[in-house]
Order: C-alpha cells, then structure tokens, then sequence
C-alpha cells in the first residue's frame, strides 16, 4: 500500500520515522533560491532556481521553464533526480528533446501544420517532418520566461510569464501566458496554466519531465507500474496524427486501467505500436474536463518505493514512453540515455484537436482566460 508523503511528513513531524525518512522532510519551505545557470549565445543570463519543500527539492530554468531536477527520497530516505535533464545550458540549447520543458502555445501535433479558425486558414511552423509538433521550431521551451520566486503560507514557489507575440510560429493573437510551479508543504509539485489572448487562437499548455523513479541514467521504465483511469485512447495515422477516433483500450497494449508494467504489452506487435515505435499516445481520461484536479494516474517504481500521482483538469494525457531517446544524449548525471530509459505524462488536450471539432475545444477568444491545473503527488 502506498504511503503518501502527508503520512510521512506526520510520522516524521511527531519523531516516529526519523531514522528511516532523514531529517529532509520537515514541513515549511525555504524561499527560492536563484543563480546563474548559464548564458546564450547573445549573452542572455540563464537562472537555475532552487526551491524544497515537503520533502520534494525542485531545480528549475528560466530557459524554458525547464525542471533541470526533481529529487525525492526512496522509501529509505535516499534522495535521486527523478527527471532526465542536462547540467549545463549548452545541451539543453543544443540537443534536449524537451527535458523538462514548459511546452507551448500547443502541446503535441497538429496535422501539416494548419488549421481554420473563424474561416481563416493558419500555418504554422513545421518541425516534426510535415507536422507542427510542441509549438514549432522555436516554442515555449526555448524562451526565455520572466521568473519571481515566492513563499505563501506553507507554500513555496515560482511564477513564470512569457509573451508570445501576434504570428509567433504562426499562432494568430498575443497570447501572455503565467504559469505558476507551487511546491506545498505535503512536497506535491503544482502547475497552474493561465493565458489569455487578444486574437482568436488555440492553446495547449503542458510539461515534458521524463519521469524516471529509480533515479535518472538508472536504466530502462519498463519495471515501473502504471495505471491510467482512461477507456480509451486517440489512435494515431503514421505521422502520429490522431485519425479522430476514440477506440477503446480493452483488450488492447493500451489498456493501463489496471495497474501494470510499462513494458508487460510494449512488443505486443500491434500497428500503433509501430507507429510510435512504442508507446506515444493520448489517453481519453474517463473524468473529462474538471473544474478541480482529479486523479488519472500514478506511477510506481517497484524497486525504489517511490510513487508518482498525477491529478488535472483536462481531458488528456499524453503517455510517452522514451522511444526516440537513442543513446547519443549524455544526462544530467553523467549517463547515457538509451530508448526506455524515461517516459512522459503529459497532461493536455488531445492532439490535432484545432482540425478535429469533436475533440475538446483549445479555441480561446479575447476576455476569455485559459486556465488547466496539474499536481504531482510523490511518496513511497
Ligand atoms: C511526443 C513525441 C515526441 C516527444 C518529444 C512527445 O510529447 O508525443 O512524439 O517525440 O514529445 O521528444
């Protein structure tokens, strides 16, 4: 049965579990700390800021937003980087896969690049073959976001706020978007999205950590037990573009209603498998879209104890399980990331949705505000 850290943090508060949990989990957080963490190639500075609380110690870029680390004991008390990252500015610059990063204006694929909003067609930046995938060439995980770090009650955090211009990739209004990382004293990591536009536009925010339990640069995710509260996923054509869809998961490799292994149906020689040679696909969650967050996940890794729970407002969730890591990326610890070695939880919309009027609306209107939220509870 899994402990939450709100256990812990009560074992530990009345003295019962100091030997076994450390000294690290004493509820009320440390102010955020900022330092340098690098400069572009114009000579912008790059800050690291550093922020702990509850017993989750969280390293975070104003380059793109990006979790640079997120450390939380195993159930011995020992601390490792769940989240695979670089330790320098250049690899991020030069190579990242989206480690990390805040992912913007649209979260996944949209189909050629295109969709009509209002009668008026859009193009926008192609850089995943024919397809624009994560917001273009130049998203939102390679801007630069203003940051101000905070403390609020038993809560520590971040604010980020990046303005995307009118045309920016090809996204029609300017879009000023906030996005608030809060670390509560029970140790959960909580996003909240917020934008709004001036123009008619689409928007899809998400976050791109790649969740490795046992520590990352510690090998292959396909041990680590899984369970999405979803009857059905968004099948995809070749170009990872969903068909529009809404299939079912039973009796296919899709179906994580009950728990199991990552890896139990992951060569389970099914065609949308080998579209994403492997697992890359977005999960209909059964809640729907919710006012407040709900569970629709959680992730275990069986060796270490360490839990990972996810609850969101929206409707999706994009499951990647580290297919297109290829062993030519040196990690934030010094290790070579192989296909596997990491995988994905990214809660959104479904992809391509703009040109599927079925899906769920990612319309958003001047006077309108965009606003998804997401925690991510760890224990053991
Ligand atoms: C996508 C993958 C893509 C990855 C980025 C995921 O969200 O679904 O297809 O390769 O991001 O590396």
């Amino acid at each position: 049965m899994e402990t939450s850290r709100r256990t812990v943090i009560a074992a530990a508060a009345a003295g019962l579990t100091a030997a076994t949990v450390g000294t690290a989990h004493a509820a009320g957080g440390k102010k955020p700390v900022r330092e340098l963490f690098g400069r572009l190639a114009d000579g912008t500075k790059v800050h690291r800021w550093s922020l702990e609380n509850g017993g989750t110690r969280l390293g975070v870029l104003s380059y793109g937003g990006i979790v640079q680390s997120l450390e939380i004991p195993d159930r011995h008390g020992r601390y490792r980087n769940v989240s695979l990252g670089f330790g320098d500015l250049d690899s991020y610059v030069a190579s990242s896969p989206y480690f990390g990063a805040l992912i913007g204006r649209y979260g996944n694929r949209i189909g050629k690049g295109q969709f009509t909003l209002d009668g008026k067609s859009h193009q926008l930046s192609v850089n995943d073959g024919v397809n624009s995938l994560h917001g273009g060439a130049k998203g939102f995980d390679k801007r630069v976001w203003d940051v101000e770090g905070f403390t609020s009650g038993s809560d520590v955090g971040l604010v980020l706020h990046h303005t995307s211009i009118d045309g920016e990739m090809g996204y029609p209004g300017t879009l000023r978007a906030k996005v608030t990382y809060t670390l509560t004293r029970h140790g959960d990591w909580r996003i909240d999205y917020a934008a709004t536009t001036d123009r008619a536009t689409v928007v899809n925010l998400t976050s791109h950590v790649y969740w490795n339990l046992a520590g990352e640069g510690s090998g292959s995710i396909y041990d680590h037990e899984l369970e999405i509260a979803a009857s059905r996923y968004t099948p995809v054509d070749s170009g990872l573009i969903p068909t529009g869809e809404l299939a079912k998961v039973a009796g296919t490799p899709f179906d994580f209603r009950r728990t199991k292994t990552v890896g139990r149906d992951i060569r389970v020689a099914h065609q949308q498998l080998l579209y994403g040679k492997g697992i890359d696909h977005n999960w209909v969650l059964d809640k729907g879209i919710t006012a407040r967050p709900e569970h629709i996940a959680t992730l275990r890794d069986p060796s270490s104890g360490r839990t990972l729970s996810i609850a969101t407002t929206e409707p999706g969730l994009q499951f990647y399980s580290g297919n297109f890591l290829d062993g030519t990326l040196v990690g934030t610890g010094g290790h070579v990331y192989r296909q596997g070695d990491a995988l994905c939880l990214e809660t959104q919309h479904f992809p391509d949705s703009p040109n599927h009027p079925s899906f769920p609306s990612t319309v958003l209107r001047p006077g309108q505000t965009y606003r998804t939220s997401t925690v991510h509870s760890f224990g053991t």
